[in-house]
């Protein structure tokens, strides 16, 4: 894992600014009032930011708009940007402003003047969330990465101690993207959980059941799914006991197939290397339970998640094999490729036995169908209980994190209904999203608070976002960890 960006925090003085190197950052407001720093570098560049608030450009500039200036006459500075705010921002505003300027960067040295900024610390996040690369596979003329953030304010201590949660949170998200981000035969299930483990080192308590414990429990739907592939099935249990002694934990699972051929209901081949990315559930579990740790939460929070991969071969489970699952129900399995739900229900049955949790979170990559209905905008939640879904909602949006909620019913749990089992593991072409949540709803004990987020549109996208470049997005780790902090941690 790269390290995130260094970022200091140090004293502002505007009489700096002439000998700072690499690029510089000061603010003007929409109106083009000039910061402090702004004034010095005025002055420095004889007057170039006046003749840009007078320019008839600038009646166009609006709060987040960065503008360069290349080389600046009186500076060091090999180009200093204008970021242009109003005084008083939003933590996402300043996020996104701190993104754009860390786009822009590319990985070299970065001075934000801050000056009395009070979001700085936001800015910083949303430098570090989009400071994120994935070369670990490319040889050659990789970019040495010089990147280093320096945020001068005038009470650097105070926006140093903001920033240390949050950077925890960076890290989380920089770890699910460089999982997600990760090709299928470097990212075995054996190597997932390997990366797993030595979060322990953060004071996660890690255990990994292998394939005779898994059968013991009796978690024949995870085991089917797996059965078809050399990499061996396996379940993580990631527990983090930051909050009271007894206090039931809050569960997360996720679905982690490492890769998605459909089994012998064989995808087409077009696009099929994009199921490298099918494990993004369990990706954001394990982001999340490492940004808990790292930011010491004070929480009790479990992450399972099933790590399998779905093959093809003579031992592939087969359309129409029925299977029994850990709760005991059976299922006939009409497509290999609704696995996703075979995993999570196992691994969910199991959590609400072992656990006994005030609520369970399940992320996955579950439906196709979803980035029909919603695209890559927003997430599908699917929720038995208000109280929960909204206290998601709330922390989702509070993050600029998409999440829409989408209903459960009866009508469409009889869409599982099977001549020769208690359910089969499709319920057709109609409303497939919903289907699949109605077959995962069926291994949720009635008391158990429960959201189901279907993340197959927003774990991995093929344009550059806010806050990452294009490929993986850490989706969720930041609305999971408000969302623990807001449950657990407010006084
Ligand atoms: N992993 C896929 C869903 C998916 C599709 C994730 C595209 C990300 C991008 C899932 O296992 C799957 O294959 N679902 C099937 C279900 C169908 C067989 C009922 C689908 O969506 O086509
Ligand atoms: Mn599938
Ligand atoms: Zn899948």
């Amino acid at each position: 894992m790269r390290p995130l960006t260094p970022t200091r925090f140090v004293e502002f003085d505007p009489k700096t600014l002439s000998d700072i190197e690499g690029r510089v950052v000061v603010q003007i407001t929409p109106e083009g009032t000039l910061g402090q720093a702004a004034r010095t570098a005025n002055r420095l560049t004889k007057g170039a930011l006046a003749r840009l608030v007078e320019a008839k450009s600038f009646e166009k500039a609006k709060s987040g708009d960065v503008i360069s200036l290349a080389w600046p006459a009186g500076m060091k500075a090999e180009a200093l940007d204008i970021l242009v705010t109003p005084r008083k921002i939003s933590p996402i505003e300043a996020r996104k402003a701190g993104a754009k300027l860390a786009a822009r960067s590319g990985g070299k040295p970065v001075t934000v003047m801050a000056g009395s900024m009070p979001r700085a610390a936001d800015l910083a996040l949303g430098m570090a969330l989009r400071d994120y690369r994935f070369d670990d596979h490319k040889t050659g003329d990789k970019d040495p990465s010089e990147a280093e953030v320096v945020i001068a304010h005038k009470s650097p201590a105070d926006i140093e101690a903001s920033y240390g949660p949050l950077a925890a949170v960076a890290e989380g998200v920089h770890m699910t993207r460089d999982l997600v981000n990760e090709p299928a035969n470097v990212l075995t299930t054996t190597e997932f959980a390997n990366r797993l483990a030595e979060m322990e080192s953060l004071g996660l308590k890690v255990e990994v059941l292998e394939e005779d414990q898994l059968e013991e429990l009796g978690m024949r739907t995870l085991l089917s799914v797996g059965q078809g592939s050399d990499s061996p099935s396996k379940v993580v249990v990631m527990q983090w006991n930051g909050g009271e002694d007894d206090a039931a934990p809050l569960a997360l699972v996720g679905k982690g197939v490492v890769f998605d051929t459909g089994g012998i209901s064989l995808k087409p081949a077009a696009g099929m290397e994009d199921m490298t990315m099918d494990m993004g559930g369990a990706g954001v579990v394990a982001g999340t339970m490492r940004a808990l740790a790292l930011r010491k939460a004070k929480a009790n929070v479990v992450g399972l998640v099933g790590l399998v991969e779905n093959m093809p071969s003579g031992n592939a489970t087969r359309p129409g094999d029925v299977i029994k699952s850990m709760k005991g129900d059976t299922v006939e399995v009409i497509n290999t490729d609704a696995e996703g739900r075979l995993v999570l229900c196992d691994v969910m049955w199991y959590a609400q036995e072992r656990f006994k949790p005030v609520g369970m979170i399940d992320l996955a990559t579950l439906t196709g169908a979803i980035i029909i209905g919603l695209g890559h905008e927003n997430a599908g939640v699917f929720s038995n209980d208000d109280a929960l879904c909204n206290a998601f909602l709330k922390a989702a949006d509070a993050e600029g994190e998409g999440a829409w909620r989408l209903p459960l019913g009866k009508a469409y749990d009889d869409l599982l209904k099977s001549r020769i089992a208690d359910m089969k593991n499709i319920g057709g072409r109609a409303a497939g999203s919903i289907t699949a949540a109605q077959f995962l709803q069926r291994f949720v004990q009635d008391d158990t608070p429960w959201i189901h987020l279907d993340i197959a549109g927003v774990a991995s996208v093929k344009t550059d976002t806010d806050y990452a470049p294009k490929g993986a997005t850490g989706w969720g780790v930041m609305a999971l960890s408000r969302l623990v902090q807001n449950m657990f941690e407010a006084d």
